[in-house]
């Protein structure tokens, strides 16, 4: 598939449904607008460098107090590409990508701070120390997706890689005070290549000065359309968004073990008080 112009990205991007953009749109925003989860990826390592210029684009993004609550765990080892593959509801694709990035929100290097400075820092274990990390690793890692993508690669999150901590920290000879948030594989593209998968329309996602949910039901609806028929054009079962509500919130299956996060996030060092 070869998108010809912007006005091209916008409507794969909204189905159909796109808000009138009477701008030209600039290469970064032709790029966002293309992007697609990549769950194929050739045996076709990085050229060197470019891992380093990955991370070196993710810690150019913003950082909650400039704290930089972040480490990343590169995993290429083939067999450790597989643990982690099974550990993440045996994603196959997790196994199949070049490189393996794990976002760890790293509370323990603030913590080793503390000690070598001699303070008290009892207001780490406070959850919004933990949002404004996990808010980090977010950031950080979308900053490195738009990079890779820039760079002709795909990549896709994994955030299956929560399923299991205890056996994740073990793997990655994590610290207490540190937890993957979610994994980020990164690889070139294996054709054929998947469409670009559309989003709400933003009618529904865009307000204006207050919140307002009118109209959301037709526009939902609209949506539904759009996303069912983009599903089956790409071999998936035809569901609804809104039909995705059931499996994704009224059920702990899709979890796989990660509806006990807080008991053990606790355990790993994050109280969360
Ligand atoms: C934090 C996060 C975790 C994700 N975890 C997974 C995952 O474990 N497996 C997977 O196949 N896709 C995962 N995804 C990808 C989403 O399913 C995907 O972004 C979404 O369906 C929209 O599709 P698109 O990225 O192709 O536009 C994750 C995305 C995010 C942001």
């Amino acid at each position: 598939m070869t998108i010809q112009t912007s006005h091209d990205a916008l409507d794969r991007r909204y189905g159909g449904l796109q808000p009138a953009i009477d701008l030209p749109l600039t290469p970064t925003i032709e790029l966002m607008l293309r992007h697609r989860s990549v769950r194929s990826y050739q045996d076709r390592p990085l050229a060197p460098g470019a891992l380093e210029a990955l991370i070196a684009a993710g810690q150019s993004a913003a950082t909650s107090s400039n704290m930089q609550a972040v480490s990343v765990i590169a995993v290429q080892d083939a067999e450790r590409r597989g643990r982690l593959s099974r550990a993440a509801s045996g994603q196959a694709f997790v196994a199949q990508a070049p490189v393996v990035l794990c976002f760890v929100i790293d509370q323990s290097r603030h913590a080793r701070i503390g000690r070598a400075i001699g303070a008290d820092l009892f207001a780490l274990p406070m959850l919004d120390s933990f949002i404004a990390g996990i808010s980090d690793c977010a950031i950080f890692a979308q900053t490195v997706a738009l990079a890779a993508e820039s760079m002709g690669l795909g990549t896709c999150f994994v955030g299956n890689l929560r399923n299991d901590p205890e056996f994740i920290a073990q793997e990655l000879n994590l610290p207490p005070q540190a937890f993957v948030v979610f994994g980020l594989c990164v690889g070139y593209e294996r054709p054929p290549e998947t469409g670009i998968r559309p989003r709400l329309p933003q009618s529904v996602v865009l307000h204006h000065e207050t919140y307002s949910d009118a109209g959301e039901a037709e526009d939902l609806a609209r949506y539904d359309a759009v996303f069912s028929a983009h599903e089956t054009a790409q071999g998936r079962p035809a569901a609804t968004w809104t039909g995705r509500h059931r499996d994704r919130f009224a059920s702990t299956v899709y979890l796989a073990g990660r509806d006990r996060l807080r008991r053990i996030l606790a355990q790993l060092g994050f109280p969360l008080q």
